[in-house]
């Protein structure tokens, strides 16, 4: 039977990528059905509202969301929809895989994957400002917060990620040094679960700046990487660029009843409507989102095809170099589906 899932276009390019995506789904033989809900912008002007309730309805009946990116309004206006959607289902789990798709980059073979905390950490929003003699901001204070149980359910989720791909090592990259109690705690409970896995998936901490080092110099040295939330934003985004960029970086964020898969760059306003958007990074999430439903043959298709396409210089969108337009290529990695 067909399994349904949310579609949510998305905003800017999000229409364009969302329907180049669903097309090489299509073809590749996806046993999918859409249910199409809207979010963002495009939910404002349909229902005004940035997050409606059917939309969220839709993600907890199908459990499974496919998202193109979604404006969020700078300064005033509403918040972040995509975080918003992260807290309504709980998506504690980031996953960032960092996968060489072109043989011309900086590295060749780059395969890993960051594990990023995505509920805790600096990024709960506690935060002040600290008012002194008469200046109402002579200091802010935000607040890092690290529980046991989410801490455990990250690291958890990383070897049972490690296991269920074949992986060889779980990396836990942390500031234990200067901050003890927060990322002590992190690293404490890393290990704790680590034992359990022992003989099965090595185990390896470090130091987050010397990560940070050590993935550009030597990124063949790791595999499977987790770690609290903004260094995991700030590492992701360094791994993609090891791999070519944010056009080619695909995201799952996972929960315990539902999962939402987007492109992990935004809905590029400057090139909106003009049909020169590169569709990779959805398309790349989505075939992550077949494997994360049973469908890995689907995925694994749509992988190699992409791949295959993308080792052409002259069949790349505009952003990679190429002068293919967001159709166009999207006809020449349906013609590479096997
Ligand atoms: P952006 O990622 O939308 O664009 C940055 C640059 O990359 C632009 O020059 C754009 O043209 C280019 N670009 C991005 N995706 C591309 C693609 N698929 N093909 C070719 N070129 C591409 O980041 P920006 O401009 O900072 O944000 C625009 C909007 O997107 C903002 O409202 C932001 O909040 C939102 N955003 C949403 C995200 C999400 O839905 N997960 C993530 C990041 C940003
Ligand atoms: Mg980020």
């Amino acid at each position: 039977m067909a399994k349904t899932i949310t579609v949510i276009p998305g905003d800017g390019i999000g229409p364009e990528v969302t329907s180049a995506t669903l097309r090489i789904l299509n073809a590749a033989g996806a046993d999918l059905e859409y249910d199409e809900q809207v979010a963002g912008i495009a939910g404002l002007e349909a229902l005004r509202t940035p997050l409606p309730e059917v939309t969220l309805e839709s993600i907890r009946r199908n459990g499974v969301c496919l998202k193109g990116p979604l404006t969020t309004p700078v300064g005033a206006g509403f918040r972040s929809i995509n975080v918003a959607i992260r807290k309504a289902f709980d998506l504690y789990a980031n996953v960032r895989p960092a996968l060489s798709m072109t043989d011309d980059g900086r590295y060749r073979d780059i395969d890993l994957v960051l594990i990023r905390e995505n509920t805790e950490g600096l990024y709960v929003g506690v935060e002040h400002y600290i008012g002194l003699e008469g200046d109402p901001k002579a200091a802010a204070e935000s607040v890092m917060i690290i529980t046991r149980f989410g801490a455990e359910r990250i690291v958890r989720y990383a070897f049972e990620y490690a296991k269920a791909n074949g992986r060889k090592k779980v990396t836990l990259a942390h500031k234990a040094n200067i901050l003890k109690y927060t990322q002590g705690l992190f690293l404490d409970v890393g290990r704790e679960v680590a034992e359990e896995y022992a003989g099965e998936i090595d185990f390896e901490d470090r130091i987050i700046d010397a990560t940070a080092m050590q993935l550009v110099t030597d990124p063949y040295d790791f595999d499977v990487l987790v770690m609290e939330n903004m260094f995991g934003d700030i590492l992701s985004d360094l791994m993609a660029g090891l791999v070519g960029g944010l056009g080619l970086a695909p995201a799952g964020n996972i929960g315990r009843d539902e999962a939402m898969f987007e492109a992990v760059h935004g809905s590029a306003p400057d090139i909106a409507n003009k049909g020169v958007a590169n569709p990779t990074s959805l398309t790349l999430s989505a075939a992550m989102m077949l494997e994360h439903i049973g469908q890995e043959a689907a995925g694994r298709r749509i992988r190699d095809a992409l791949r295959e396409t993308l080792a052409e210089p002259e069949n790349r969108t505009r952003d990679l170099g190429g002068t293919q337009g967001t159709d166009a290529f999207t006809d020449l990695v349906i013609r590479k589906l096997k």
